[in-house]
């Protein structure tokens, strides 16, 4: 196991009710309040009637800014920035999933940051050292943003999807009621299914050793989210089903699944162009290309493999040879991402062939290699891109 520093600051309060303790908890942070949110579910599904009715009962001022699409966009950003300087916002509240989550994180590092804030996401190496603070009410489990330091956006001009990550950007409480994910029409909630099951499964394929600890931890909350995903998708209104997936959600991007190991993320960067260029949902690139990565690399360290498909899938061991075992697991995997109804081919998601070369170029912008389970290069994601058409 590897030396680490756990840090996670997000307060998480979860239930029934709980979007009734949103002005209490941001009067602790803030005075003056942008309300962030998307595309306009919060206004149909009266979760934001809520919001501002918690807000007004605490006495806490705010102005609002609507509008954050999927695969949150910079432009909208830089409105926000302008917005809040302009207006002395001093907290950030976001109200939906993750789009509009990193939207905020973006604005509240953007505030602070004397420059153009798509510099952060480009180079790696500036990262922002303050932002304002953010808080949540979430409304999908998925990107598990309400409690992780990261924020990805996709810059309108050139299609890149970009990603920044600091420990002040972590929200300051999330506000989680699996009520609220009732209204997520099926296809939605599979793709937050996939997102959260690919953030545990970017974090078991490690090369580090003796890690049985976070081994198993990850191995129960994958089991979790299989067995909980279809009941989601066919039982919107199950509280319980929706609450073990929403607690699941979180736990797998919280940092906690990481201590001692090193997950991979070549996943997460190949398909970030994919949801980037043609803008699909991030669940649905993800399960596209976490087979074919899986195929591409399993060889690198076989052992590691065998034990996911053992005591995530079940896969009986007993006289197959290791790659019957792992094609077992992968048709496994792929029948639970079609019984949930998201795609595994490049071809089910309506794409083609004719971009793989230019997002294998761009995703190669600025790194030396992506992934840590094997280090690829741009032939590597090609390959993979292909393996998954
Ligand atoms: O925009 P509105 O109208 O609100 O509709 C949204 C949107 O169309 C809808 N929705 C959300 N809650 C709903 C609802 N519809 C009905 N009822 C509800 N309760 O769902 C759609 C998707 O929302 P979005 O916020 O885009 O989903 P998600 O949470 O999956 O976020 C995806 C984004 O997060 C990034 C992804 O790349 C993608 O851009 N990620 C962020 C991460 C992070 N910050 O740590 C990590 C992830 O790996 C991921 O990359
Ligand atoms: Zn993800």
């Amino acid at each position: 196991m590897r030396n680490f520093s756990f840090y996670n600051p997000a307060r998480i309060i979860f239930g029934r009710g709980v979007e009734e303790q949103t002005g209490e908890q941001v009067k602790k942070y803030g005075t003056k309040v942008l309300l962030h949110y998307g595309g306009g579910s919060v206004k149909r599904t009266g979760v934001l009637d809520k919001v501002k009715a918690s807000l007004d009962a605490a006495g806490v001022s705010y102005i609002e800014l609507g509008g954050v699409k999927p695969n949150p966009r910079l432009s909208l950003i830089r409105e926000g920035i302008e917005l809040c300087k302009r207006e002395g916002v001093d907290f950030i509240l976001a109200v939906g999933g993750g789009s509009t989550i990193d939207s905020s994180k973006g604005i509240a590092a953007g505030v602070l940051y004397d420059g153009d804030i798509w510099d952060l996401y480009l180079y790696p190496d500036r990262q922002p050292d303050k932002a304002l603070p953010v808080g949540v009410v979430l409304t999908i489990p998925a990107a598990g943003s309400e409690s992780s330091w990261a924020s990805v956006v996709t810059n309108e001009d050139g299609w890149l999807k970009r990603d920044i990550c600091a420990e002040c950007l972590i929200p300051r409480f999330a506000i989680m009621n699996p009520e609220f994910t009732f209204t997520l029409p099926p296809y939605q909630t599979a793709c937050g299914a996939s997102d959260i099951l690919a953030h545990m499964m970017e974090r078991y394929f490690t090369q580090v050793d003796h890690v049985d600890f976070t081994d198993r931890l990850l191995e129960g909350a994958m089991r979790t989210v299989l067995n909980y995903a279809p009941v989601v998708v066919e039982q919107p209104e199950n509280y319980d089903a929706r609450a073990e997936i929403m607690w699941a959600g979180t736990l797998a991007h919280n940092s906690l699944l990481d201590t001692g190991r090193e997950g991979d993320w070549a996943s997460h960067e190949i398909e970030h162009e994919l949801s980037g260029m043609y803008d699909i949902a991030h669940g649905a690139g993800l399960s596209i290309i976490f087979p074919a990565w899986m195929r591409y690399v399993w060889r690198d360290n076989p052992a590691r493999f065998v034990q996911f498909a053992q005591r995530v899938f079940d896969v009986d061991l007993a006289q197959a040879e290791t790659e019957a075992i792992v094609n077992e697991m992968l048709y496994r995997l792929e029948s639970w991402y079609h019984r949930i109804g998201v795609p595994t081919r490049f071809s089910e998601a309506g794409l083609d062939d004719t971009k793989i070369e230019e997002m294998a170029k761009k995703c190669m912008i600025n790194r030396q290699f992506t992934g840590h389970f094997r280090k690829l290069v741009e032939k590597d994601v090609v390959e993979i891109y292909r393996l998954a058409l």
